[in-house]
């Protein structure tokens, strides 16, 4: 199996201010390991503040490990990849920009024409269900919205490789639902790797081929379990007695986790 993504031995550490004001070393990844397969749909699952947006920010090339390595399609990570498309937590869009052009920054990166630039990036509006606010400003928009935006913008750029930070929290659990179907329609068809952050163990299991579960900071991966759910996913398949052990099983994973991160 080919893998696209592989971390080894990652560490970051941040300087950072303690209580008293002294100056005191943060670590937030520590002999992380994790590796992708090419066209899988990896979920992760962590507590709050265990490393799990340092690592995808470091996959995105904004921010750097203080060691270990990372290879991506082979070769040594190094800054920004263009075949990695990234959605972060929080919206992230150009507040100068009408929805369209949001939607299309990432084709004018690639040089894309214009005329096809518009075609790309109403199509994806569509698929969130936007197609309506192509004109508007990000600041005419609900939060929900702006999250929308943001996932086309993603989609649209068609990267190979799609990090996806907590991409639905923002979103009421109708409009969620609907968004986590969408996403899966279109893996299913372009075969993207996907690695997708998430605080819910319902969206990780209905979305994954495996869930990688990390411990508390400073962050390892705790255990990777494989998703026997069969594709393509039904949302009747929530209520299925296979999901709910995986469920049972991961949050036995995690709580610990949880509970060592509030200490
Ligand atoms: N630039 C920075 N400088 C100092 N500390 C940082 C910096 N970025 C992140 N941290 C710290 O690193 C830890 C991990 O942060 P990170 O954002 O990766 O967590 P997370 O797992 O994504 O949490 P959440 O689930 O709440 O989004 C936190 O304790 C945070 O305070
Ligand atoms: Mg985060």
């Amino acid at each position: 199996m080919n893998q696209v993504i592989v971390a080894k031995h990652l560490k970051r550490q941040f300087a950072v201010k303690n209580e008293e004001g002294r100056n005191e070393t943060l670590t937030v990844l520590n002999d992380f390991n994790l590796s992708v397969n090419e066209g899988e749909f990896l979920t992760v699952l962590g507590p709050s503040g265990c490393g799990k947006s340092t690592f995808l920010n470091i996959l995105a090339g904004l921010d750097k490990q203080t060691s270990g390595q990372i290879k991506v399609e082979g070769a040594l990570l190094n800054g920004v990849n263009r075949n990695i498309g990234v959605v972060f937590q929080g919206y992230a869009l150009f507040p100068w920009r009408s929805v369209l052009d949001n939607v299309a920054a990432g084709l004018e990166i690639r040089g894309v024409k214009k005329k096809k630039r518009k075609e790309i990036a109403e199509n994806y509006l569509d698929r969130v269900g936007l197609k309506k606010f192509a004109l508007r400003y990000p600041h005419e928009l609900s939060g929900g919205m702006r999250q929308r935006v943001a996932i086309a913008r993603a989609l649209a750029y068609n990267p190979a490789i799609l990090l996806m930070d907590e991409p639905f929290a923002a979103l009421d659990a109708q409009t969620r639902e609907m968004l986590q179907l969408e996403l899966l329609r279109i893996w299913e068809v372009e075969k993207k790797t996907v690695l997708f952050v998430t605080h819910s163990i319902d969206e990780a299991i209905f979305l994954g081929d495996r869930v990688a579960v990390m411990t508390s900071r400073p962050a390892k991966v705790k255990e990777i379990v494989p998703i026997t759910l069969p594709r393509n996913r039904t949302v009747d398949m929530r209520n299925a007695n296979e999901f709910s052990e995986i469920r049972k099983y991961l949050w036995s994973l995690i709580k610990d986790e949880v509970v060592n991160s509030l200490q």
